[in-house]
């Protein structure tokens, strides 16, 4: 279903934001079916989440058919098993509209990323209402 918006507007967003990936370790919450891997920028080390056992199953297959070399692990963005200040940039596409409690999740993100780390979030918006 999503299809014509990942070819005509998605696709773009994905490149626009793999452009801003930089540093050593990189970090992508709520991988899901691994649309993203394609535009891992191949110079960092990509470590990519999700709470969904069934979307890294999808997203492992597409990792292996593209000869990908990144850590996919079942995690909860509420509660990352990560140190503070690990990663140089932590992304995330269209994910926050679904975490139970977004507020925590975006604070575990301040946590594992360095001071001067980058913080890279494309989400769905509400827009805004004209009475
Ligand atoms: C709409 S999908 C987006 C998937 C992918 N980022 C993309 O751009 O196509 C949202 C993903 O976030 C994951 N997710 C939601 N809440 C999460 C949480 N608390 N921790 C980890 N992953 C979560 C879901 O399992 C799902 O795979």
């Amino acid at each position: 279903m999503e299809a014509p918006l990942e070819y005509f507007r998605f696709a773009s967003w994905r490149k626009r934001l793999k452009n801003r990936i930089t540093g050593h370790q990189a970090l992508e919450v709520g991988v899901g079916t691994g649309k993203n891997l394609p535009y891992y920028p191949r110079e960092v080390e990509i470590t990519a989440i999700d709470f969904s056992p069934g979307m890294l199953k999808r997203a492992r297959k597409k990792a292996s058919t593209d000869d990908l070399r990144v850590a996919l692990i079942e995690m909860d963005v509420q509660q990352l098993d990560f140190p503070d200040n690990y990663f140089d940039t932590v992304f995330a596409t269209f994910v926050f509209c679904s975490v139970p409690d977004p507020v925590a999740g975006l604070k575990e993100l301040k946590r594992v990323c360095k001071p001067e780390g980058k913080l890279l979030l494309l989400e769905h918006m509400r827009p805004a209402m004209l009475y």
